[in-house]
């Protein structure tokens, strides 16, 4: 199946030479074609150009289809007239397989109950726990069904999930077999992060090494063995898990070839930033608490910078400065952390505006960060994150819009008008 776009008003986020990802002052930049054509063949990007360009042969040179082979039945035409193409976001943090939802929770936020009151009220990270060890994986699935659709028309070509509101055994892995299922049944490209580490439960409170033991020594094999997660994740921060902690943790999973994505400098200058970088993260996320010493650890790493501007916004919390970060030379993703408590959001374009207004980001850097730098941070930029020759064809096409300015500004507005994902039509 082909399919060619032409007349877009702009193809945004060009890239002749792939980047693994874009950093500092480079993120203001952002290659497009302006009046351009877009050829998807077999599910990949095969081809574009400037619509002047088009019929010459010189602009078929590295395509593997032929311009005589672009008419009949075999090929749908899309005229996008006024209309931009954008490569499909890539959200690199969601927890969005849940059960049920925390609204009244929020209320009693909005009332001026702390953390510790909603707590003690059966509030936060272990209601949530409570209601997923009560559901099925065939209610999970379907819940997270309905948040996946959401997702892909809000944009989305791929996306993280987390497990981590099972906190036992069997939980934990019953939330990363409904993660499987989605990754085999939709057509987002979905990464799996184990997050065993997202909270003490209850009966561990006052032996939390004990939690840590069983995570490394009975789920981190099962899960290994049974290959449900991709990657390893532990809220290393304030009240939740210690360094030592996490290192025990991240070394266990590295074992078995889990890379580590962090929850990191959420509620203090935690350490959780440096001992990602020095286990390699592929990610830390969250940064409200970020420094100059956070900034000097970054540097020369492989670890993506990662803010969610969603959580930080619901909760009224401080901003990860991720102005200075890239002033400093930083690469920074967003994403939306998709979760009941903190984020009950999984809308990218509204992570880009939260991103311009609260993070003073510009919408070059917000595209970016949420396009090939998210996808970095789920280790997919090769595949995902660009207009590029050969990556998946993933991408939107919006409505029609008078400027790429535009889409983090009419921020309440569904500006998404067709997805395509593997080279097909979703919606
Ligand atoms: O990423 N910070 C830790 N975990 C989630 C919050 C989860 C919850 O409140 O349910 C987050 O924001
Ligand atoms: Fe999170």
């Amino acid at each position: 199946m082909k399919i060619l776009i032409t007349n877009i008003k702009k193809l945004v986020q060009v890239e002749e030479i792939p980047q693994k990802w874009v950093a500092g002052s480079d993120m203001a930049k952002l290659n497009c074609i302006e009046n351009a054509f877009l050829l998807i063949n077999n599910g990949k990007i095969d081809n574009f150009g400037t619509m002047e360009d088009y019929l010459k042969p010189e602009t078929w040179a590295l395509s593997a289809c032929k311009i005589d082979s672009l008419v009949g039945a075999e090929i749908k035409h899309i005229n996008a007239n006024g209309k931009m193409v954008f490569p499909s976001f890539a959200d690199s943090h969601t927890h969005l397989v849940y059960a049920g939802s925390r609204e009244i929770e929020y209320i009693d936020k909005i009332k001026g109950l702390s953390y510790e009151e909603i707590a003690k009220k059966g509030g936060g990270i272990l209601n949530s726990a409570k209601k997923l060890q009560e559901a099925t994986e065939e209610e999970l699935y379907e819940q997270a069904l309905v948040r996946i659709n959401e997702i892909i028309s809000q944009g989305t070509g791929a996306v993280e999930i987390k497990s981590g509101y099972g906190l036992t055994t069997e939980s934990e892995i019953k939330m990363l077999r409904v993660i499987k299922k989605l990754k085999e049944t939709t057509p987002l490209q979905i990464k799996a992060t184990f997050l065993g580490a997202h909270a003490v439960p209850a009966e561990y409170k006052s032996n939390q090494s004990e939690y840590v033991d069983l995570i490394i020594n009975e789920m981190i094999p099962l899960i290994a063995s049974e290959e449900l997660a991709d990657f390893i994740d532990v809220f290393c921060d304030k009240g939740f898990f210690t360094i030592e902690d996490t290192e025990r943790i991240l070394n266990a999973g590295m074992k078995y070839g889990l890379r580590p994505k962090i929850h990191a400098n959420e509620l203090d200058f935690s350490g959780g930033v440096q001992v990602g970088v020095k286990y390699n993260a592929l990610s830390v996320d969250h940064l409200e608490y970020v420094g100059n010493e956070e900034i000097e650890a970054l540097k020369n790493s492989e670890t993506m910078p990662t803010i969610l501007p969603g959580a930080a916004f619901f909760l009224n919390m401080i901003y990860a400065p991720a102005r200075k970060m890239i002033d400093a030379g930083l690469p920074v993703a967003i994403a939306s952390d998709f979760n009941p408590g903190s984020s009950p959001s999984g809308n990218m374009k509204l992570m880009m505006s939260f991103g311009c207004v609260n993070h003073r980001l510009t919408t070059e850097e917000v595209i970016n960060a949420t396009t090939i730098n998210s996808a970095y941070a789920m280790d997919l930029s090769e595949e995902l994150g660009s207009i590029a020759r050969g990556k998946r064809a993933n991408v939107f096409i919006t409505k029609e819009i008078p400027t790429i300015e535009f889409m983090p500004y009419a921020y309440g507005s569904h500006l998404i008008e067709t997805v395509i994902l593997n080279g097909k039509i979703i919606n």
